[in-house]
This record gives C-alpha cells, structure tokens and sequence, in this order.
C-alpha cells in the first residue's frame, strides 16, 4: 500500500488531534503518502483532501478537537453520496482510510470496506460506549472535565447548602456519569443502565442534611433526562433549594489528558500497521494494556458492558 487517507467523524474527542499525528508520522516513517480527508465523510464526497507531510502535524498532540474537522454526513448514508465518494477514492489512487470516530462513524467505515477499500475505524468519542474497547479517545479528558466540574460546583454547594444536579454527556451510556461520579465523590449518580426512583435520591438528600452535610452533588447521565426538570422534582420533595448545571460541549473540548495521548498514539499506529498489512474492515480497540483488532461486525455486535462492580462501589462510598 502506497497511499492512504484518514477523516475523523462523529462527534469530536479530545485526543482525535494526537491519533490523526500517529497516522501520518507512522505512515511516513512506512513510506506512505497520507492524505487527510476534511469534514468527515462529506470531505471524502466533495474531495476536500490534502496531502499531509510531517509538519503539518506538528504542534497538535496537546490540542483538543480536530484539526481536519469532523461531520456526520447524511449524504454518506445514501447510494449516491457513498458512489461520489468512491469515485473519488479511486481518482486519487486512495488504497485504505482510517476512520476516526464513534459507532456511527465505524458503520461508515464498514461500508467503505464493502466498497472494496480496507478500512480501518479508531475509536474516538467522549462516550466510552463501544463495548469491544475498554477504553475510547477522549473519555478520559472528558471525565477529568467533569471532576474539575463537579469540584467547583461543590464549592458553592457548600457555600449555600444547596443540591446540585450536574447533567453529563455520554448519549445512552453511563460511563461519563459512573466515572466521574465515582472519582467526583458525587451522592447520587444516575445513569440509563440502571433504573433509578427519584424518592430514593431525595431520601439519600434528607439524610445526608440531618448529619450536617451541607453539599450535595447527584450526576446525570443525559440518556436518563434532563438535570431541569429533576431539580423541580427534587427541590419540590425535599424542601432543599436545587440548582441544575448541563455541562454540555465543554466535556468535548481542552487539551487532552497523558491517558488519551498515549492511548491515540499507540491506536494511530496500529491503523497504519493494520492497513500495511493488508487487512481491512477491522477496529483497534485496548483490552487491559493490550491493543486489539477485531472485525468490525463482530465490534459494532458487542453491547457496552456497564460496570456494576464500580456503580456498587460508589454507592457504598457515597452513603
Ligand atoms: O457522542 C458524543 C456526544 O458528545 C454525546 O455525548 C452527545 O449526546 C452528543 O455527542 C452531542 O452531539 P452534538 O454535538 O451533535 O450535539
């Protein structure tokens, strides 16, 4: 393989800048031309793609978002946008892409591979919610957010005796709220993965003010509903004044963490390898401290494990 390209798709991750680096220095160091598609998938439709040298990836790893912007491309999901697309995939001479990005994106990357181009998907999204890789790009700078978050909102929790209710991102997976709860020391933390009863949260609340407590932090996962709403509900119940925060895009963006560096690095690389190997229709994934490929039907097919050791733990340590 002579020529290969890479997008990011999908939502954006922290650490999407430090795999698309490992690509094309990896790529380089193979002797392989790297071209970077722009805007996703719709880059690849309306041939927004450049060559890439060394420096034009310098300077990025400690950046978040992405420097080749990202979509999610209706058009690719149509006969037509995907035949443009291929059209020019082959006008360019483009041998193998890898895809950076979520679920949907790994979908894009599969119909790719049945086009006839080897495809390699990365996982990079906030979301942690691919069940095949232990960990995603991003989730960890996205939980390091959410804890700096959920400090600084303490701090006014105290100051008031108030409760706050902090709505994080993570779609229909808990993983942002479970984690960043755990290591935020939140009271309650509710997540789609578990059923919740609002009468058990105020409950915790009333407790935890009868022995002095003067705080009380409950994390959201938006997949369950909105912090809004809950907080009439809890503020209506209990008598305790309750504030909601939706932390929205601010959990998508900032430098990514040491963990999300690496972990982007050593994926990057791993496409590259994967593709100059000649294999395609695979995802990198980490399982331990191990990087793993695996057919990406097999992937997309393997639910997200939501850890109940960990929700248990945090429950304990919260009461
Ligand atoms: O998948 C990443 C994510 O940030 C989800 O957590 C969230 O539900 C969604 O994307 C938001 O998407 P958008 O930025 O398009 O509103």
């Amino acid at each position: 393989m002579k020529k290969i390209a890479v997008l990011t798709s999908g939502g954006d991750a922290p650490g999407m800048n430090a795999a698309i680096r490992a690509v094309v220095r990896s790529g380089i160091y193979n002797d392989v031309k790297v071209m970077a598609i722009k805007q996703g998938f719709n880059g690849l439709i309306n041939a927004n793609i450049e060559e890439m040298n060394l420096s034009s990836v310098a300077d990025i790893i400690h950046r978040g978002g992405t420097i080749l912007r990202t979509a999610r491309s209706e058009e690719f999901r149509t006969e037509e946008g995907q035949r443009k697309a291929l059209n020019v995939i082959n006008v360019l001479g483009i041998e193998g892409i890898i895809v950076i990005g979520g679920d949907g994106s790994f979908k894009g990357a599969k119909k790719l591979n049945d086009l006839g181009i080897p495809t390699i998907g990365v996982p990079g999204t906030i979301d942690n919610d691919l069940g095949y890789t232990d960990y995603t790009i991003g989730f960890d700078t996205s939980i390091n957010t959410v804890i700096d978050a959920i400090s600084k909102i303490r701090d006014t929790s105290t100051s008031h005796g108030r409760a706050n209710i902090i709505e994080v991102m993570g779609r229909h997976c808990g993983d942002i709220a479970l984690m960043a709860g755990l290591a935020g020391g939140a009271e309650s933390i509710i997540v789609p993965e578990v059923g919740f009863n609002v009468d058990q949260v105020c409950n915790k609340l009333l407790k935890g003010r009868n022995r002095g407590k003067l705080h009380s932090i409950i994390i959201l996962a938006e997949g369950v509903g909105g912090a809004v709403e809950m907080s009439k509900e809890i503020e209506d119940k209990t008598g305790i004044e309750t504030r909601a925060t939706i932390l929205g895009h601010i959990q998508r963006g900032g430098s990514p963490t040491a963990s999300d560096r690496i972990l982007a690095s050593k994926m990057g690389a791993k496409a590259v390898d994967l593709l100059l190997q000649g294999v395609g229709n695979r995802v990198v994934g980490v399982n331990g401290k191990k990087l793993i490929d695996m057919d990406i039907d097999e992937a997309l097919s393997i639910k997200s494990n939501f850890d109940m050791e960990t929700y248990e733990l945090a429950k304990i340590l919260s009461i």
